[in-house]
C-alpha cells in the first residue's frame, strides 16, 4: 500500500554477491520491502547475516541492487536529489587517522553543504551532542572505537538531513553513550527527522522504535510494533514480593516461575489474574506489577530459525 508520507520505500530489494569463481550463492537480501512513514523511527531486527547492513547499503547506493527500487521522500535514493535527503552511519565508519575532529566534521559539513560560516558552530554542537565536548582539536587517531562511532554520528546528521539511516548506531558505545544516541535519536523524531537503523539490542530498540522489521535469511520475517510481535497473547507475566512461597492455587496456575529472595516472577492465563491476585494478597504477598507477556528476543530469534531451518513455521 503506498503511503504518500512515506520517507524511505523499499520495494522488492534483492541481493546476489558475486563470488568469485564460483557460481552465484543465495540472495542475502530476497525481496524485502520497507515503509517508513515520515517522522518515525523504525528498526531493522534480525540475527548476524540476516541482510540488513546489505538493504541499507543498497538503498544508501553502497552495493549495487540486483533488483528493487529505493525511494526517498518519493526520489529515487541513489539520484542526486534523493542523496540530498539522507545521513548515513556505516557499520564500521572510518575517519583518516591524522586529521582532528573538527576537521573531520568540517568536511562532512561541506560536503553535506553546510554553509561555511555555520560549519564550525554545527561542527561543535554537535561533538556536544554525542559526548564528545572538548575534543576539537584531538587527532582521530587517538580516538576510542566508541569515539569514531560517537564521530560518526556526528557525521550522519551533520547536514540535517531529512533521512538517517544508521547501521548499529549502539555498536561499541558504553550505557551513557547509549542513552545519549537514543536521546539524540528521539529529538532527531522531533524535529521532523526520519530515522531507519538496524539494532541487535532490544532495550534500544524497545525505546526509541515506532515500528520494527524483523529481517531472517534474506526475509523480512515479521513487521509491526515490537510489542505486538514479542507479545504473547492471553498470558499475564505477574511479579508479586513478600513470599516465602508461592500459595499451593497460585503454583498449581503459574508457569515460567523464577525466584530471587522473596520476590517471584511467573506466567499465568489472563483469566486467572484476578484469582491469582487475590491469593496473593490472602498469603500476605504484595503485587508489584502486572503486564502482558512478552517474549524475550533472544528467544524470538532463536524460534524464527529453528522454523527457517526445518520449514515448519510456529
Ligand atoms: N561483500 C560481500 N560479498 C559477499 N557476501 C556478502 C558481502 N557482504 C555481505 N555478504 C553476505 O550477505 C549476507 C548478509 O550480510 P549482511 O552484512 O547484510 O548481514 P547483517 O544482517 O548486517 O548481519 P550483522 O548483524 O552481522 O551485521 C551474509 O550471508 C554475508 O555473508
Ligand atoms: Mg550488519
Amino acid at each position: 500500500m503506498e503511503q504518500a508520507n512515506s520517507a524511505i520505500r523499499v520495494d522488492g530489494a534483492r541481493k546476489v554477491y558475486k563470488t568469485v569463481g564460483r557460481s552465484p550463492g543465495r540472495a542475502a537480501v530476497d525481496g524485502v520491502s520497507l515503509e517508513v512513514e515520515q517522522g518515525s523511527i523504525h528498526g531493522l531486527l534480525g540475527p548476524n547475516g540476516a541482510g540488513k547492513t546489505t538493504t541499507l547499503k543498497m538503498l544508501i547506493g553502497l552495493v549495487k541492487p540486483t533488483e528493487g527500487t529505493f525511494k526517498i521522500l518519493g526520489e529515487d535514493s541513489t539520484s542526486p536529489k534523493g542523496r540530498r535527503f539522507l545521513g548515513f552511519l556505516p557499520e564500521q565508519p572510518y575517519f583518516p587517522q591524522h586529521i582532528t575532529a573538527m576537521q573531520a566534521l568540517r568536511f562532512y559539513g561541506q560536503l553535506a553543504g553546510v554553509e561555511k560560516q555555520d560549519i564550525d558552530g554545527r561542527a561543535v554542537e554537535l561533538l556536544g551532542k554525542v559526548g564528545l565536548d572538548g575534543t576539537e582539536r584531538t587527532e582521530l587517531s587517538k580516538f576510542s572505537r566508541g569515539m569514531l562511532q560517537r564521530l560518526g554520528i556526528a557525521q550522519a546528521i551533520i547536514g540535517r538531513p531529512a533521512v538517517v539511516v544508521l547501521d548499529e548506531p549502539a555498536s561499541g558505545l558504553d550505557p551513557v553513550g547509549q542513552r545519549d544516541i537514543r536521546n539524540l535519536m528521539l529529538e532527531l523524531r522531533e524535529s521532523g527527522t526520519t530515522v531507519l537503523l538496524s539494532s541487535h539490542q532490544l532495550s534500544e530498540v524497545e525505546a526509541v522504535c515506532d515500528r520494527v522489521s524483523i529481517l531472517n535469511a534474506g526475509k523480512v520475517a515479521a513487521e509491526g510494533h515490537i510489542d505486538e510481535l514479542l507479545n504473547i497473547s492471553g498470558q499475564t507475566s505477574i511479579r508479586v514480593r513478600g513470599l516465602d512461597e508461592l500459595p499451593a492455587a497460585v503454583n498449581a496456575l503459574a508457569g515460567d516461575v523464577a525466584v530471587s529472595g522473596s520476590v517471584w516472577v511467573f506466567s499465568v492465563e489472563d483469566s486467572a489474574v484476578r484469582s491469582v491476585v487475590d491469593a496473593v494478597d490472602d498469603a500476605g504477598g504484595a503485587v508489584m506489577s502486572l503486564a502482558p507477556k512478552r517474549e524475550s528476543l533472544e528467544d524470538y530469534f532463536a524460534r524464527l530459525i529453528a522454523s527457517a531451518r526445518t520449514g515448519v513455521a510456529s
